[in-house]
């Protein structure tokens, strides 16, 4: 089960606005890395119905569910299977993304087992998948496109430190 959090609904604002931006079309495509149950994807479609989304996820579980979810709410998003950037071809507007990011020894993970693992946790600095993410994202991002992600509390100052490397 993956559970959607409060935390992500900013990144769906976030999206939201900076696609409002004048130099974005109006009918952008977005992609959202690591969809699990869909969350980001099918709300940004909802509210943007305009907004051409694929998303992704290394989970057929969660991939399952997430097209489940988009045929209940007849929402048009493209899901596909696949490790981040790793099987996508086309370029996006903006790629979203709330990955894992929590320590691999981080304690809070033991009350959260009703999640699998893979759905939460990164590696010894929680920050292996952003890594992966933030250095194959320039690649698929039209020019001025956005990388919008979602990280740890503690986490801005090596996440931002990652994008100044590679963007
Ligand atoms: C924290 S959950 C976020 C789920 C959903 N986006 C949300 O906000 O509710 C992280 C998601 O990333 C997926 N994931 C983990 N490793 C991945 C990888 N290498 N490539 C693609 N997706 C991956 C997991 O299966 C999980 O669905």
């Amino acid at each position: 089960m993956l559970v959607p959090r409060p935390d992500t609904e900013t990144l769906v604002q976030w999206a939201l606005e900076v696609l409002q931006t004048p130099d974005i079309p109006s009918d952008p495509q977005i992609l959202d890395l690591g969809t699990g149950s869909g969350a980001v994807a099918l709300a940004l479609k909802h509210a943007r119905p305009a907004l051409q989304v694929s998303a992704v996820d290394f989970s057929a579980d969660a991939l399952a569910v997430a097209q489940a979810n988009a045929q209940a709410l007849k929402l048009d998003v493209q899901f596909s299977h696949g490790s981040w950037l790793g099987n996508v071809s086309d370029h996006y507007h903006a790629i979203v993304s709330n990955p894992p990011y929590i320590a691999a020894r981080d304690p809070h993970l033991a009350a959260l087992t009703h999640e699998p693992l893979q759905a939460l946790a990164s590696g010894l600095d929680g920050l292996d998948d952003i890594r992966q993410i933030i250095s194959q994202a320039p690649a698929y991002l039209h020019p001025g496109g956005w990388l919008l992600l979602e990280h740890g509390y503690d986490q801005a100052a090596p996440v931002r430190e990652l994008l100044q490397r590679w963007f």
